[in-house]
């Protein structure tokens, strides 16, 4: 059985104090009201990283990520940030891929594969962010880019790497718009990801990873999200930044 997992992306959000009231807020409600089997994962700016894994070893469903790190494992680059640092403050997960790290910051398939090699290398689970424009959504291309994108960030990995993986697709048109993708939709292209990971790794090994939604998703439309026989939980922007939110859409399986 694969993972249930809802993680929070908190972007460029909260200053540090703010930051450590909201980890322990999201622990406390977690502890007092979570009673499925679901994984929380809080992924904040990197200055609360060290202080929000000590807050989350107070429950044993909640675990800490980072929003990026570098390809290089130490060294000359300066402002970067290494998978050996993110693991020595205690998190475990780290978001690669994100679409806004993409377009910002010019990512590329290519430099993401790097990055995924060394976060299992130093023993991070990377969350693996795919997902399309509405350009290439309305010429009904979405499949394809999707596929691309795993194809060249994953598809070399070991049957045992790609199980350390989650797969997070966030289709950009919905993100911070307000305007998620439908539970169909959601389906659709989770469904189309999984049956693409069956074909290069395997059914059992592609029913193993777990594929998040991202993108607009809300206490009020998760249940129905998370309801769809391959949406294995969220990757949650906005609704992250509000302790009660996140821990209601842990709640909506
Ligand atoms: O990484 C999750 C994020 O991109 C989704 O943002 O605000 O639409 O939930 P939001």
């Amino acid at each position: 059985m694969r993972k249930k997992i809802v993680a929070g992306n908190w972007k460029m959000n909260k200053n540090f104090s703010e930051g450590l009231t909201l980890a322990s807020e999201v622990v406390n409600i977690v502890n007092d009201e979570l009673n499925d089997d679901v994984t929380v994962i809080m992924c904040s700016p990197f200055i609360h990283l060290a202080q929000v894994a000590k807050n989350a070893q107070e429950s044993d469903k909640v675990f800490v990520g980072a929003q990026n790190m570098s390809e290089h494992a130490s060294g000359a680059y300066t402002g970067d940030i290494s998978a050996e640092m993110i693991k020595s403050v205690g998190a475990e997960y780290v978001i690669l891929g994100h679409s806004e790290r993409r377009e910002y910051h010019n990512e590329t398939n290519e430099q993401l594969a790097k990055r995924v090699d060394l976060a299992l290398e130093i023993g991070l689970n990377p969350i693996f962010c795919c997902g399309e424009s509405l350009e290439i959504r309305e010429s009904g291309k979405e499949v394809s880019y999707v596929c691309n994108q795993l194809t060249e960030s994953l598809f070399h990995l070991t049957e045992d790497e790609i199980q350390k993986i989650v797969i997070a697709y966030e289709p950009i048109w919905a993100i911070g718009t307000g305007k998620t993708a439908s539970s169909q939709q959601a389906q659709d292209m989770h469904k189309s990801i999984r049956d693409f990971l069956a074909g290069q790794f395997g059914q059992e090994v592609a029913d193993k990873i777990s594929i998040l939604y991202g993108g607009s998703a809300k206490p009020d439309n998760a249940k129905e999200l998370f309801a769809q026989p391959d949406v294995d939980g969220g990757l949650i922007g906005g609704a992250s930044l509000k302790a009660r939110d996140f821990v209601e859409i842990a709640k909506s399986f």
